[in-house]
């Protein structure tokens, strides 16, 4: 597996990004896969696309476009999947990451099937406040949270702060102490283990930014030192692998370290630790290629696997939590994009790829170019039968490497005026999105039983220029 250029912890690149299969049948083209597609996407009798009971061209005419488009009862679906599944296997709590997508619905339909939320920032943690999450359903992350987070987090009644550092040791402490209270925090361990999809791999360092290391004894220093602080209580350990993981060997690894961190802990300072979090990281399908386990075997097998490294490190066995985020909102989410300009280009090799420009790219969808990520893309204003061609969906940026998907079949007869949706776009998406150029974000719409409501309005140029004092 190649490094990714982002650094560990993010989804695989495409190892061979030329590489094209041969050439799809138009109804292959036309078809919405099950696993890729929001659960309440569908062709319409005549031929385009529905979200949630609504056709995207009135998405796009109410809205503008580019749009992102959330189906509601596909995601608090999810969410309600993961609580009971992860439940069932063991787990007092299941946080939503919210860094994958956030705002004040979002948090509350996933709180409301049972999820606490993982916030990373003080604004995130703003919004769950403002979505009225219960301060004990919050767990904060970040590896150089500020004074003002910290105290924020302690002031709201965080249930858990995810503590990364030793400086951040004693800055939780001075403002639990300040504060009059005893704040429940967790070690972030790091155990060596990177996971992307069928991959991992183990070291016995890790060479990043975020945790202390399992192995170094800097965790185990970590919790001597939180056991000293009156202020603070140790309620477990905390360690995530990876993202975009499609099976459950990597956490098998992971699991394995860190009970046997929990048996020195346990022999060596007579502490026990009360709640292993073993983070997020649940793949999703992009493309039909991609399958990953389905959710009630991964949280069996994760469950399964906890249980046997805690009886063979003869430790009473913690109760589990973990921080899914892509898995709940990636796949209820697309993005509408209308067609501009169509480009074909002659390649060396006399093949023919048509350059699809849209009104958006980079700065809404920044993880093909971050990432060489890949994704499924159809034209959704209509179906057709004409013959596929090849084609890569670029955004307006002014740089060639403003690409949306890669490598794409769409309809020869596309044309400028015509939608095409991109799926499984719910995570990281609007979350990563930028102002790049001077575009305004786009909205966010969620959609249920044929009705559409804005989540977050679009942005306006008055938005932006309101930022510059000169303006
Ligand atoms: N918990 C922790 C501590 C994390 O760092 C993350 C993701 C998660 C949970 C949630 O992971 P998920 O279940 O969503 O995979 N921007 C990248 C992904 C970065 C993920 C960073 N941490 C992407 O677009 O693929």
């Amino acid at each position: 597996m190649r490094a990714h250029p982002a650094g560990p912890r993010h989804g695989d690149l495409v190892t061979d990004p030329g590489a094209m299969v041969a050439a799809p049948t138009a109804e292959a083209v036309d078809a919405l896969a099950e696993s890729v597609w929001p659960r309440h996407c569908s062709r319409g009798a005549d031929g385009a696309m529905t979200i949630g009971g609504v056709d995207v061209r009135d998405i796009a005419a109410d809205h503008g476009s580019p749009v992102y488009v959330l189906d509601e009862v596909d995601l608090r679906s999810r969410a309600r999947e993961y609580a009971s599944a992860y439940r069932q296997a063991g787990a007092s709590r299941v946080y939503y990451a919210a860094k994958a997508f956030l705002s004040v619905a979002v948090a509350r339909w996933v709180f409301e099937e049972g999820l606490g939320i993982d916030v990373a920032s003080g604004g995130e943690l703003a919004v769950a406040v403002r979505a009225g999450v219960p301060g004990d359903a919050l767990l904060m992350h970040g590896n150089n949270k500020s004074m003002a987070e910290i105290t924020a987090a302690i002031e709201y009644g965080v249930g858990r702060i995810v503590v990364d550092s030793f400086e951040e040791i004693a800055r939780v402490a001075s403002a639990a102490a300040d504060a009059g209270v005893v704040q429940p925090v967790m070690v972030r361990a790091t155990v060596g283990v990177e996971a992307h999809t069928h991959e991992f791999i183990a070291t016995a360092h890790e060479d990043q930014k975020f945790g202390l290391s399992a192995e170094t004894g800097a965790a185990e220093e970590a919790v001597r030192r939180i056991a000293k602080l009156p202020s603070l209580s140790l309620v477990g350990l905390h360690s995530h692998i990876g993202s975009q993981i499609f099976d459950s060997s990597g956490f098998e690894v992971a699991a394995g370290r860190i009970v046997s961190l929990a048996q020195r802990l346990h022999e060596e300072q007579g502490i026990d630790i009360a709640e292993l979090n073993l983070g997020g990281g649940m793949g999703i399908a992009y493309v039909d290629s991609d399958d990953p386990i389905n959710v009630a075997d991964m949280a069996a097998q994760i469950g399964r696997i906890a249980s046997r490294a805690c009886a063979d490190a003869g430790i009473d066995e913690p109760t589990l939590a973990f921080e899914p985020g892509r898995a709940i909102v990636g796949p209820a989410g697309i993005t509408l994009y209308e067609v501009g300009t169509i480009k074909p280009v002659e390649l060396d090799s006399g093949v023919v790829r048509t350059y699809v420009s849209v009104d958006g790219g980079m700065s809404d969808n920044i993880r093909t170019a971050l990432y060489g990520a890949e994704y499924s893309v159809r034209l959704a204003s209509r179906s057709s039968s004409a013959p596929p061609m090849l084609c890569r969906v670029v955004g307006k940026h002014c740089e060639s490497g403003d690409v949306v998907v890669r490598d794409a079949w769409l309809p020869e007869d596309l044309a400028p005026g015509d939608l095409l949706a991109v799926a499984a776009t719910g995570a990281y998406c609007r979350s990563m999105a930028s102002n790049y150029n001077y575009l305004t974000r786009p909205g966010v719409v969620g959609v249920r039983d044929g009705a559409a409501s804005t989540i977050i309005r679009r942005e306006t140029m008055d938005d932006l220029l309101g930022l510059d004092t000169h303006a």
